[in-house]
């Protein structure tokens, strides 16, 4: 039987307007029509670009046309936006019924899926921090599954623009700063997803800022983009991504939806990848033609300047049929591809925040805390908290008890349940007396504090700092894109609509949860905690020695002013529904503190690049994160990697061979402690020559997560494609791996003065060229 809400649910995936032109006229046939005739040949060994042809070939030009938009006619799918149709139900594109072609249906991410009641993981920054490669696996399987449950097909959560400054609103949709670190989490991500369906990885390229990104043009030279803006791109799509989504920014003064640099020389014929480019939502292409000509495949979400645009432009001979069919058997070629995997059953909405999966939720949020501070007190470190002792535990902070799972815009999940700091801590304490007050009083929370053994104070951010952001006086001048109305009555509706409640509310399914509204975040303001935050630590730390305080954001965020005020320090994060169970679980020690910063966090603001959140041009360049660190000679407050354990390690015997394309770093790490704990063996390496170049001195090349029991020991192999060594030749335009001595330094961060040297001599006198397929060629 199926609950009445599970009902309500699924009629909610209806779709928008009318979208049933091409459902008609069924070509016949009970083998699936055309594209099932098609999609049994790639079963049965077919090229999928050879069977796609095929299809193409029975198309009627208008439905190859109708294949190079999203299906929802433009004002009926405004209006739902704005009326909170938005995360209600698919996206979908290129469904051409007659043909047996199912198109594709869009759902996004990162933090799970954001249609219906599903599972909300921590934000994707926070799973960066756990290293946890066969973690993030697990959960693009989990994703990729509800994602089906709630009649999506396509995945856009695979966010890799790198952390390039922490003020960047969306940064929590990222993993982090460094390019081979994202790329290794969202190829796992990738991989799990694509089992059950296809992913869409975002934003290319150059997309780490928020305020701007309508507007900005960012200036970048061949080397910076190749070895800092895109190797993690290239890493999703080796992977096999199905899809790409362009960027709304301008690289190098050419839109990117309209850029054919990146969309087809780079993506394409450099990478060799094959499946297909979407645009972003909305104002992702401007110029029909010139986004055909580029290689973006589907204009999303709606018909608006392609439908308008480009049958006079084919009349005219500005754009060819040749360009459209390219575009078209892209398409069907990869959904050709997905056939088998999409064609799996369907799960239930059962499936959504089922038991499993809010399991999985909870070992991600605790894997992600990284503990960064933990000072003895009577001569023992305040964490892990001794249940034997703690009788009486203050929980401090408005963020302690309120639903705070980060940015409310396109990432939003609308989960329901959410476990919050203090239902964690009291669920696993229960003989403690967990006392909550929300900090708003000063004097208030300092007594609470003061008449308990520990306090905990919970600050930091929420969508209201940092997240996704529309508005702005750039919105009147974007609204010129819009089409005239296809409808007249439909526009005026929506312009009332728009008029009366100005922001996009995103609209739960959830029965009891009251919708937030669209992120006013964007790009943060301040890298420091807000003033009453600051000042309730020095409140409570000056009356109880054991205060921890936990911060939750979505990157770094300066400690310098109260830090040494207290004896521990975890980055919390946005971490989920079932957040407050897994601080639980490492403040408890049930545990180990494992989680490991995937940025820098500097010491002061002055440490890193110009960040101008309003900016109409920006230059990036090669010097960001740990690298421009390291550069300048500044010491960061905590490094790239750092992470705090309950127990100790030790390495020996680490060394490194060349085997075949890689290079293999083993070596052996022991648990020194008395209790499991968590290790994240890091690889950075340099060819002796970088540090006089102008190019960072070194790079992460690999990293090896171990968990090991006490006073045992694990045997780490971390694998190194001798690609990763390899650095682009921006004359050329290609990549070199330079002959001669690289240096490896086998630590525990990035900053890390008991690092291991190795000294590799690879391929002595020989000069590998890497070709387009990644695999290295002598010449
Ligand atoms: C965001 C994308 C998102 C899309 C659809 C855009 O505003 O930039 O990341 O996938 O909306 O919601």
């Amino acid at each position: 039987m199926v609950a009445d809400s599970d009902r309500e649910f699924s009629r909610s995936l209806g779709a928008v307007g009318d979208v049933t032109r091409h459902q008609v006229e069924d070509d016949g046939g009970t083998d699936g029509g055309t594209f099932g005739r098609a999609a049994q040949a790639v079963s049965a060994g077919t090229d999928p670009i050879e069977a796609a042809r095929w299809v193409v070939a029975a198309m009627t030009p208008d439905e190859r046309l109708w294949c190079l938009d999203g299906d929802s006619p433009f004002w009926a799918g405004l209006e739902d936006l704005g009326t909170g149709g938005y995360h209600k139900r698919p996206f979908p594109a290129a469904r051409v019924e007659r043909l047996g072609m199912p198109g594709f249906a869009f759902s996004d991410g990162p933090r799970g899926v954001v249609i219906g009641p599903a599972t909300c993981f921590p934000v994707s920054m926070a799973r960066g921090a756990t290293w946890d490669i066969d973690l993030e696996e697990r959960i693009g399987e989990a994703i990729g599954r509800e994602l089906r449950a709630v009649g999506a097909t396509l995945y856009g959560g695979v966010c890799v623009n790198v952390l390039r400054h922490p003020a960047w609103g969306r940064a929590q949709e990222t993993y982090g700063e460094d390019p081979n670190h994202v790329g290794e989490l969202a190829a796992a991500l990738t991989r799990g997803v694509q089992r059950h369906a296809m992913a869409c990885v975002k934003h290319l390229a150059c997309n780490s800022m928020e305020n701007a990104r309508f507007v900005v043009d960012v200036t970048v030279d061949e080397v910076s983009l190749h070895e800092v803006f895109l190797p993690q791109f290239r890493r999703v799509v080796d992977e096999g991504v199905a899809a790409v989504m362009s960027a709304y920014n301008s690289v190098n003064g050419h839109w990117c939806g309209e850029n054919g640099t990146l969309l087809s020389d780079i993506l394409r014929d450099e990478w060799g990848f094959e499946g297909f480019v979407i645009s972003d939502w909305i104002f992702g292409i401007r110029d029909a033609v010139a986004s055909v000509a580029a290689g973006l495949d589907v204009e999303m979400p709606y018909r608006m300047i392609r439908t308008q645009d480009l049958p006079g432009a084919l009349e005219r001979h500005e754009v060819s049929w040749d360009d459209v069919d390219r575009s078209v058997t892209r398409l069907v070629a990869t959904l050709l591809r997905f056939h088998d995997v999409l064609g799996s059953p369907r799960p239930g909405p059962e499936l959504l925040a089922c038991r499993q999966h809010k399991a999985l939720a909870r070992e991600a949020a605790a894997k992600s805390v990284v503990l960064l501070r933990n000072e003895p007190v009577a001569s023992t470190p305040v964490l892990p908290l001794d249940q034997a002792t703690v009788r009486r535990m203050a929980v401090i902070g408005r963020l302690a008890a309120v639903r705070n799972l980060g940015d409310g815009g396109s990432s939003d999940v609308w989960t329901p349940t959410v476990v919050s700091a203090v239902d964690g801590l009291a669920a696993e304490l229960p003989s403690c007396d967990v006392v909550y007050i929300d900090g708003a009083d000063l004097e208030a929370s300092a007594d609470v504090a003061a008449k308990s053994d520990v306090a905990l104070i919970v600050v930091g951010y929420t969508r209201e700092d940092e997240g996704e952001y529309i508005g702005g006086d750039t919105m009147a001048h974007l609204a010129e894109l819009f089409p005239g109305p296809d409808d007249p009555e439909l526009a005026q509706r929506f312009i009332t609509s728009v008029a009366t409640e100005p922001r996009l509310e995103t609209s739960p399914t959830v029965p009891n949860v009251e919708p937030l509204g669209f992120s006013t975040g964007g790009d943060r303001r301040s890298l420091r905690l807000h003033v009453q935050d600051e000042a309730l630590i020095e409140a409570v730390a000056r009356v109880n020695p054991r205060t921890i305080v936990a911060i939750v954001a979505g990157s770094a965020v300066i400690v310098s002013a109260w830090a040494h005020r207290v004896p521990a320090i975890v980055q919390s994060w946005y971490a989920g529904m079932e957040g407050g169970s897994g601080l639980a679980d490492v403040l408890l020690g049930n545990v180990d503190a494992g989680g490991h910063l995937p940025f820098t966090v500097p010491i002061d603001e002055a440490h890193l690049p110009s960040f101008e959140r309003d900016a109409d041009a920006a230059t990036y360049d090669s010097w960001h994160g740990w690298w421009l660190f390291e550069r300048d000679g500044n010491a960061p407050a905590f490094p790239f990697g750092f992470g705090l354990s309950y127990t100790t390690f030790e390495s020996e015997g680490f060394a490194a061979a060349l085997e075949g394309d890689d290079l293999v770093v083993r070596g052996r790490v022991h648990n020194m402690g008395p209790r499991r704990g968590t290790d994240v063996v890091q690889v950075y390496g340099a060819h002796e020559s970088w540090a006089a170049s102008h190019r960072p001195a070194r790079r992460l090349l690999g990293f090896a997560r171990v968990e090991i029991d006490a006073r045992d020991h694990a045997d780490v192999v971390i694998r190194i494609p001798l690609a990763r060594l390899a650095v682009r030749d921006g004359d050329r335009r290609c990549w070199i791996t330079e002959p001669g001595t690289y240096l490896l330094d086998i630590g525990r961060h990035a900053d890390d003065r008991a690092a291991k040297r190795l000294v590799v001599d690879v391929t002595p006198g020989t000069e590998l060229r890497h070709d387009g397929s990644n695999k290295p060629v002598n010449g």
